[in-house]
Formats: structure tokens, sequence, C-alpha cells
């Protein structure tokens, strides 16, 4: 199969581009960056002729896949802007996210041997964030955020709540398309929490790793404990084999997914598996009070466990592979 991969330079993205090599399909990997397109090539010699690099321009900028889409059997869109420093949620976060999924199902549509696009949303697009503490609720992908679009970009709205309501108006957005338009493909949704594990994309530097992995890295490094605000977490390579079983199995289309492991996480746990899993822990991670992981409530991770065949990597594995990685890129910076 020959699939194209959008925001394949981002740490998810990579993880489904190797699920996708590792199972013999061709990949087509989107960037903006022609640069980081190649570094991505690079790193995988062993599959160089099963990649291709295609630029796409940014999402404000009037994006087109018309491209990158010719001769492609399916689509992974795994591409959205994250900026926590933006101030201007509408312009700078909602409607980029809107137009990336919007522009990747017009191509698709023009594109006959496309016959199914699977999309990552966040769990962002299902959480009610002023949900009442009691009684404990479980999530599943019946639910929506219900936030509207007005408060979403109201002057006094952060960007955390830009990010929340750009998840859920984009995910709408394609759900919206596929009603209207009736096209030739179906299309799949997967609705992660906090995705942790190791890095498989271009990062120069510990500085610029994503927002997730940075959190962790600032637990380890000592810098500080981060606010555990939802204690709901995957694995990265458990979140990108569910987006390539998305893609293969037929009996997936037209279905959303929530996507977690059934084990809570919390920062403060995070640092106590660095102190118990590296001799240099005890003296470095950040130190803080205990921190609840058990929430008032719980997200569906196991339908797509049973639909899409998955097994939960431990928070344990997933920690202690990230920090061993991020230690020795720590090492090679300061030699
Ligand atoms: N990480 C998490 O914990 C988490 C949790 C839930 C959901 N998600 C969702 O998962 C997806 C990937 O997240 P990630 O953590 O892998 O993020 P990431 O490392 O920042 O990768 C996202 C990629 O999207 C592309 N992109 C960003 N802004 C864009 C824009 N304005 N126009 C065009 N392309 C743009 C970038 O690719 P280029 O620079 O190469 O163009 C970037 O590499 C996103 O949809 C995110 O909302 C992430």
């Amino acid at each position: 199969m020959y699939v194209l991969v959008t925001g394949a330079t981002g740490f998810i993205g990579a993880h489904v581009v190797d699920e996708l090599l590792s199972l013999g399909h061709q990949v087509r990997a989107a960037s903006r960056s022609c640069e980081k397109g190649q570094l991505l090539k690079q790193d995988r010699p062993d599959y160089a002729s099963q990649i291709d690099i295609v630029q796409i321009a940014d999402f404000t900028q009037g994006t087109s896949f018309a491209e990158a889409v010719q001769g492609v059997d399916g689509v992974i869109h795994v591409a959205s802007p994250l900026d926590y420093t933006i101030t201007d949620n509408e312009k700078d976060m909602i409607l980029p996210a809107i137009a990336g999924v919007k522009a990747i199902l017009q191509a698709a549509e023009g594109q006959e041997s496309v016959k199914r696009v699977v999309i990552t949303s966040s769990f962002a697009a299902v959480l009610d964030v002023n949900r009442a503490a009691t009684p404990h609720h479980t999530y599943t992908a019946k639910d929506w955020n219900p936030l509207t679009y007005e408060e979403a970009i109201a002057k006094d709205s952060n960007a955390i709540i830009g990010y929340r309501a750009s998840k859920k108006f984009a995910e709408l957005e394609a759900w919206k398309f596929v009603e209207e338009r009736k096209p030739s493909f179906d299309i799949v949704t997967i609705c992660p929490p906090m995705t942790f594990g190791p890095v498989r994309h271009p990062v120069s530097k510990l500085a610029n790793l994503n927002e997730s992995n940075a959190n962790l890295w600032k637990v380890a490094s000592g810098a500080e404990l981060p606010v555990s605000r939802v204690p709901l977490w995957v694995n990265v390579r458990d979140l990108a084999k569910a987006h390539v079983e998305a893609l293969l199995r037929k009996e997936a289309g037209g279905k959303r997914y929530t996507i977690a492991s059934p084990e809570k996480f919390s920062y403060k746990l995070a640092g106590d598996i660095v102190t118990e899993e590296f001799g240099w822990g005890r003296e470095r991670v950040a130190k803080g009070e205990k921190q609840n992981t058990e929430g008032t409530h719980d997200l569906d991770g196991e339908t797509v466990a049973r639909e899409l065949g998955l097994t939960y990597t431990s928070f344990r594995e997933t920690v202690k592979a990230f920090v061993e990685q991020a230690v020795a890129m720590e090492r090679r910076e300061t030699s």
C-alpha cells in the first residue's frame, strides 16, 4: 500500500512512518521543510527505497495536497498546529487546523485511488473540562468537548483552550465533509490523550522536544515537576500502530476511537520510575509531592485495543525508553 503521512517529521507522525515501513508499505512523507523530510529519510537508510518526501505549504498559506495525494491508496493525517505561545487562538491555531483537514479531504476526493483517510484528533476533542467531579465518568468516542467556537476565540481564552477548540472543530469538519460530500473514501479518527515515548523524528536538541516529552524531560533533568492535569496517556508506538491498523482494517471505516493505556500516570510517578531505573535518578529528578492519579474520569482504551489488536506498553517501559534516549542526547550536546 502507498500511504501519504502528514506531520511525518513530528513526534507521532515519525512513529506512524516507522510502523508502515516495518510492514512493507510505501510512504510519502509530507513536510513544510524539505530539509526535515530529508533528515527523516536519511535516518532510515534501510528503507530509502520505500520513502519519498513531498513539500507542502503551511496550513495558514492556502495549503493544497493535490500533488501530495497523487497515486496514494490511503492517507494518515497527523499534522496540526500546537503552540502555547500564540496570542490569537482563531488565526494561529483553530483556522489552520481546520484548513489542514479540509485540504487533505478535498485532495483525497480528487484522487480515486484513496480509499481511507485516518485523522489524528485528540482527547482534547472529547474531554469536558468543566464536568462536575462526580459521578465518575468513562469518556468514550461518543463524547465531545462542549466548548463553543465563541468561547474559544474570546479575547480572554488562553492558548490551551485554543488548542482544545482546534482539535474539536478540525475533527468536526472532517465528519461534516464526509456526511455532506459522501466521497468514495471513508475516514477514521483517533483521539489520544498525552502521548509519551522515544523520539524517532529529527530533533536537533533537547530544547526542541515536542510538548509531551518535554514535560518528561523536565522531570528527569530536575528542572521541575509539571502539574499532571489529566492522568491519562498512551505510548507513542501503540498509538502509531492504532493509526496503521485503522487504515488497514476494513471494518474500522467510519469509526471514531479513543485510545488510552489502562494505567494512570503522573509526573511524580515518572520521577519515581527514573529514580528506580537509573543510578543518577535519586540525585537529579525533580522532587515534589505525590500527585493524584485517580482522577474523576477514565478514558475508553479497550474498544480500540479489541478492534485494532493493540497491547498497551507499560508506563515504566515508556519512561525508561524515552529517558535513556534523552540522556544520550544530552551527553552529545554537552560533549
Ligand atoms: N503529543 C501528544 O501528546 C498528542 C496528544 C494528543 C493528540 N496529539 C495530536 O497528534 C498530532 C501530532 O502531534 P505531535 O506531538 O507529533 O506534534 P509535533 O511533533 O509538533 O508534529 C506535528 C507536525 O505537524 C506539522 N505542522 C504543525 N503546524 C503546521 C502548520 N501550521 N501547517 C502545516 N503543518 C504543520 C509539522 O510538520 P512540518 O514542520 O514537518 O511541516 C509538525 O512536525 C497533532 O494532530 C496533535 O494535535 C498529540
